[in-house]
């Protein structure tokens, strides 16, 4: 069960590569205007998977533009089937797109910013780096990259921010050090993080050492980044008895609510905290890929966000509705 969104038909207006292995697509909308919407916002659109209808969320890059909304997907190999749906469409084919949503809040009253960006996880940051170098602020965006060669917008990026821009290629030896970073920004500096699990991890541990207000840091994340590999686990639905399996292309959300185990949902990016359901008892290791919870509360494995967040054995946990499937 998701909450209300908006659908939009739009037509897919152009298609490139912007990257080796990551394409842009610009969705028209077919009877409206492209809705404004805070640099930074995603939008949810509709993909087949194995034929069934599922929705896959992606962030919007740049500013707005009356061409479409601009997306970039990255061929993921370990995608649950949703890039490979979208890296089939071609120019003219129709999509189910909702209305833009922003979880990534920016305060722009500030006067100095950094901005931190993991492979594609760069593309909700395009958009917030144009509208701060626009507000004139003090602005700094590190790009980690594993190479120049795979890095998309590099050129839109080195023309919106010159020397502003600091790209760690990681075949050229240079990793972001976050603890250096941090430490030289000034005390009332906002940060926004968004790349894989490992780097907000990360990125959260070196703001906490420098003193830093947990305020201060936004962080977006991409739901297939975990710290575990992502195969197949069962799942032990405690008041039902019953067992289902999770296989390696599917979410734990969508598996549940398949199974007749009804999960609500908003994000289905692990931001809102909207699906959490308790965990009775895990066999194995679960794999918190959501960045609703603390450190605290992950370790404590009371909960987990069922729409990011996976497991390596079996976990049993309570969903509060089942429908009757029979
Ligand atoms: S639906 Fe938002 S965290 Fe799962």
């Amino acid at each position: 069960m998701r909450f209300e969104r908006k659908w939009t038909k739009c037509t897919v207006h152009a298609v490139r590569d912007v990257a080796p292995a990551i394409r842009e697509f610009v969705l028209r909308p077919e009877d409206s205007r492209v809705e404004h919407h805070a640099p930074g916002s995603h939008i949810n659109v509709g993909v087949l998977i194995d034929g069934r209808p599922e929705t896959r969320c992606y962030s919007l890059v740049g500013d707005v533009s009356p061409d479409g909304y601009r997306i970039a997907v990255r061929r993921a190999p370990d995608s649950h089937g949703g890039s490979l749906y979208m890296w089939s469409l071609k120019p003219g084919a129709r999509i189910d797109v909702s209305s833009p949503a922003s979880l990534f809040e920016i305060d722009w009253s500030r006067k100095s910013y950094c901005l931190i960006a993991g492979g594609i996880g760069i593309t909700p940051i395009i958009g917030i780096a144009g509208a701060l170098m626009r507000r004139n602020v003090e602005v700094k965006l590190h790009y980690a990259v594993g190479s120049r060669h795979a890095a998309a917008y590099l050129d839109e990026l080195t023309d919106l921010l010159g020397d502003r821009l600091i790209v760690h290629a990681s075949d050229e030896g240079r990793r972001i050090d976050l603890d250096q970073t941090f430490g030289r920004l000034p005390p009332d500096a906002l940060a926004a993080v968004c790349g894989p699990m490992r780097l907000l991890d990360a990125a959260r541990r070196s703001w906490a050492a420098a003193g830093r207000l947990p305020a201060d840091l936004r962080y977006e994340t991409f739901g297939s980044s975990g710290l575990l590999p992502t195969e197949s686990f069962r799942v032990r639905i405690g008041h039902s008895n019953r067992e289902i399996v999770v296989p390696e292309n599917k979410s734990m959300l969508d598996a549940l609510n398949d199974a007749g185990f009804e999960v609500i949902s908003d994000c289905e990016r692990g931001e809102c905290g909207v699906c959490a359901i308790d965990v009775v008892a895990v066999d194995g290791q679960i794999d918190h890929r959501d960045v609703f919870f603390s450190d605290h509360q992950k370790k404590a494995n009371g909960k987990i966000c069922p729409c990011v967040s996976r497991a390596v054995g079996a976990v049993t946990v309570n969903t509060h509705y089942q429908r009757d499937t029979r």
